[in-house]
């Protein structure tokens, strides 16, 4: 089979689709025949090796963390699957791998995937779509009439975010570039910002929530724009980080958290039942896996605004 690896850190010029053998499944697992895989910010993050405290560095290494396919072998202790059913979700986050014709997965790592969506969508889904969800409704607790600010709003977890926080009752200002804000309004945005003409820093309104999905507002700026009570999520999990926040909201109102995704089987059925529900999965560009390096190069520059999507056949 074909797999996506790289034996160094480096640009999208280290990755390789390299042929594999198809790994073997244990009892409790099931072999996944991947139809699309998405491609994440993570990714690169990883690839470049700005996270080698946490992914390591012993090589080769994977690339790619969600995926959609179909069960192609199932072991003796799996219940639910059965060979042929149609699947999407998530390998280990810094790990990846699901660049590759064919991944071993446990039962917890997947749900079925809504007939109502396209392999393409359901890949699209998993770690953008369960940030999204964690943010909304763990981290910020989103509710009727708040008030919340997403900065990055046109981006793959900006855009679920969105439809999100809209769902909870919510009136949303989405911050993007000129390129992102048609698609904000799609989602369902009741004001946009071009960040290119407007500061949001000169914003009349007053937060309950601000989502930074850009890594790109400190929490001294948005801090002004915080009401009293408030809180602002940012996306970068670093040790420092976590600690400075962790003192901070001992003795504020104005609370700081930071997204450590922690994707569950139980939040990829809750993404099914949205989905189901009219949940919108816009995917921007499709690649097929012989041009992975510009699929990236593409991605990581910024070229392609929201999902986009690797297929394999
Ligand atoms: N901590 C975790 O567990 C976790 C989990 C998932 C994701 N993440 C991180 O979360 C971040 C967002 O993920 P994503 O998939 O949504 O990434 P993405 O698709 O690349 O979106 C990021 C968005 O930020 C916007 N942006 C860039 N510069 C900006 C600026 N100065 N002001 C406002 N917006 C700006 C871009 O908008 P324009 O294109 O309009 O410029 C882009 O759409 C990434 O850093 C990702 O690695 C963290």
């Amino acid at each position: 089979m074909r797999k996506v690896l790289y034996s160094r850190f480096g640009d999208e010029r280290v990755l390789e689709v390299r042929e594999q053998p198809t790994p073997a499944i244990a009892k409790d697992q099931l072999l996944i025949q991947v139809k699309a895989a998405s491609i994440n910010p993570l990714d690169w993050k990883i690839y470049h090796g700005e996270m080698k405290l946490l992914s390591g560095s012993k090589f080769p290494k994977g690339v790619g963390i969600d995926f959609a396919g179909i069960v192609s072998q199932v072991g003796l202790g799996v219940a639910r699957y059965q060979v042929g059913d149609a699947v999407f979700g998530f390998l280990d986050v810094f790990k990846g791998g699901a660049l590759a014709d064919y991944v071993v997965v446990a039962e917890a790592a997947i749900a079925s995937k809504p007939a109502t969506i396209s392999f393409d969508q359901a890949a699209a889904l998993p770690v953008t779509g369960l940030a999204a969800l964690q943010i909304v409704d763990q981290l910020a607790a989103v509710g009727q009439g708040h008030e919340v600010l997403i900065n990055g709003a046109a981006g793959g977890v900006g855009l679920f975010a969105i439809q999100l926080a809209k769902r909870c009752g919510a009136r949303v200002t989405a911050v993007t570039g000129p390129a992102g804000l048609q698609r904000a309004t799609q989602m369902g945005a009741d004001l946009v910002v071009d960040y290119t003409k407007q500061r949001i820093s000169q914003l009349p309104q007053r937060f309950d929530t601000i989502i930074d999905l850009s890594d790109k507002l400190a929490f001294k700026a948005a801090k002004e724009l915080l009401k009293p009570r408030a809180t602002f999520v940012s996306m970068l999990p670093s040790p420092l980080g976590l600690a400075g926040s962790f003192f901070h909201n001992l003795f504020s109102s104005r609370k700081r958290k930071i997204l450590i995704l922690k994707p569950t089987a139980t939040g990829l059925n809750a993404l099914a039942a949205l989905a189901q529900d009219g949940l919108q999965i816009p995917v921007e560009k499709v690649y097929d896996l012989a041009h992975v390096r510009q699929a990236y190069g593409e991605t990581s520059q910024g070229k392609v605004r929201g999902k986009a999507v690797l297929v394999l056949n």
